[in-house]
């Protein structure tokens, strides 16, 4: 099978969240299913520079009269093994649309780009052209995009060409849905009287988002417990009523990790590296972040860690909230984060409160993010709601004992521990259920007690590092969802 993805992030040349970790992850998970997944990406700076032996297959001009050369690259993960043959990609080079100072959505003072519309329009039209054969060497039997940046990708399909080109959407994250107003519509090149409420109209603005849910023949999201969600009026973003309308073509497929890049027992980023039996190396990760964040050197105290956007949808004020109840028990917490500036004063002064018990790191670092999970003892993802979740992932795979809220993914992949999953054997870590400090703060006692009882702690860890997060069952599905979706095959 022949697929194209279509994304704004890949892992490792840009990342700003889990989007990138899984469409980095997918064109090699598929790979030994006879799916090769080609990806499409925008020119940015950091794609065109990871970019391998690139050629020119053609170009577009958009409807709005810009030019994008169309480049076809290799792509090649530094440091890893097999990396004889990377996976295949297209770019969709232009320097007016994708070059310029900032992140891939933001200006440097975190406003939206003014013309993302355009950015992510673009991107679209390339993917349509594609899908009609502008690569002669190769041509997609079906095109997959990814969150609200590819979300035009089905409705340009729709609108170039007879050919049926089947598209599947996955939503990441359904609150960031690529909202815009009405003028920005004209001069996209698609049909004026698809702008309404049964097409890619939201409450009077454009929205990639709903073009995406709208267009696409297939919609899946990242865990089966979001695709329920989403449905209702709590979590459905005010898509809940169309995502409802298309439940049958509904879909709920949880992420996997890479195993190439998340295993602590070949993870070049730790200083000890282990595995479910050999646990007690952790103790020399533990001491070295300690060391390294000018944490207390104490070998006892729980270190409880957080690895995050510091966003709303994160959770993070109950943290906040519970910090220095958490000193007081006798814990340490290490927060690596970046986002809202708020939030980060916050934490901030809260290290200053608690020198050698709490540490704060903002920005960004994704080797300290592998140290963290790899010498912490827990790992904190209170989200207030959560598509999938990674991080509770990695700490699953690395003995950082998970403490989530029950919601999306976290629920699906964190068993909390109760008197039944411990004699099960079946506890992977804590799991609490309302968003409020005493929810939370019960739920970091639980985890305070279950740390004390070496035994079952150990049990835990082992049980989280066990469970099978690896990207095969994903792969698996993707694979039947793109088979269901081409007759024939
Ligand atoms: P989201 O995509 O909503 O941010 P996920 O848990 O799916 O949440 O993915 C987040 C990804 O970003 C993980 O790979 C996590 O380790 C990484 N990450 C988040 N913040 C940081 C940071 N400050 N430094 C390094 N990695 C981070
Ligand atoms: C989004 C979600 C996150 C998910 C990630 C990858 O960023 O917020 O929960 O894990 O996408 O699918």
């Amino acid at each position: 099978m022949q697929i194209l993805q279509v994304s704004a992030e890949y892992f490792p040349l840009l990342k700003t969240g889990g989007l990138a970790d899984v469409t980095g992850a997918l064109p090699r998970a598929l790979r030994p299913l006879g799916c090769e997944l080609r990806t499409l990406l925008p020119g940015f700076a950091e794609v065109l520079r990871g970019l391998h032996e690139p050629v020119e297959v053609g170009s577009c001009l958009t409807p709005w009269g810009q030019a994008v050369r169309v480049l076809r690259g290799e792509l090649r993960d530094s440091g890893s093994a097999d990396d004889t043959q990377g996976p295949v990609a297209y770019v969709a080079d232009s320097a007016a649309l994708y070059l310029r100072p900032g992140g891939p959505y933001e200006t440097p003072d975190k406003r939206p780009h003014p013309d993302n519309h355009r950015r992510f329009a673009a991107l679209a039209w390339v993917a349509a052209r594609l899908a009609r054969g502008l690569d002669p060497s190769w041509r997609p039997e079906l095109v997959h995009g990814h969150d609200w940046h590819a979300g035009l990708v089905p409705a340009c399909l729709a609108a170039s060409g007879d050919r049926h080109v089947p598209s599947l959407f996955t939503i990441h994250n359904l609150a960031y849905q690529g909202l815009f107003p009405r003028s920005d519509y004209q001069g996209l090149g698609l049909p004026a009287d698809w702008f309404q409420i049964e097409g890619l109209e939201f409450h009077g603005q454009l929205s990639f988002m709903k073009a995406g849910l709208h267009y696409a023949d297939r919609i899946s999201t990242v865990s089966p417990g979001y695709a329920r969600e989403i449905q209702t009026p709590e979590f459905g973003c005010g898509l809940d009523g169309l995502l409802r309308h298309r439940s049958a073509v509904l879909s709920g497929i949880l992420n996997g990790i890479d195993d190439r890049v998340w295993d602590p027992r070949r993870d070049a980023q730790l200083q000890a590296r282990y595995d479910a039996d050999s646990l007690d190396r952790r103790a020399l990760n533990k001491a070295a972040l300690q060391a390294e964040l000018g944490l207390e050197p104490r070998p006892e105290l729980p270190l409880f860690t957080v690895v995050s956007r510091l966003t709303e949808q994160k959770g993070l004020p109950l943290v906040l909230d519970g910090t220095d109840a958490l000193v007081q028990r006798g814990a340490q917490l290490l927060l690596l984060g970046s986002g809202d500036s708020a939030l980060e004063a916050a934490f901030q002064a809260k290290a200053g409160q608690h020198p050698g018990r709490v540490a704060v790191r903002l920005g960004y670092d994704e080797a300290l993010s592998h140290r963290i999970f790899g010498g912490g003892d827990v790992a904190l993802v209170p989200s207030r709601f959560e598509p999938c979740g990674l991080t509770q992932m990695y700490g699953l795979a690395y003995g950082c004992v998970p403490l989530v809220r029950r919601v999306g993914g976290l629920a699906d992949t964190v068993t909390d521990a109760d008197l039944v999953t411990l004699v099960d054997g079946s506890a992977t870590g804590v799991v609490f259920e309302r968003m409020d400090s005493a929810d939370f703060g019960h739920a970091v006692q639980r985890m305070l007690a279950l740390y004390r009882r070496p035994a079952d702690w150990r049990q835990v860890q082992q049980a989280g590092m066990r469970q099978p997060l690896h990207w095969g069952d994903a792969a698996a599905r993707y694979q039947a969802l793109y088979r269901s979706m081409l007759p024939g095959r």
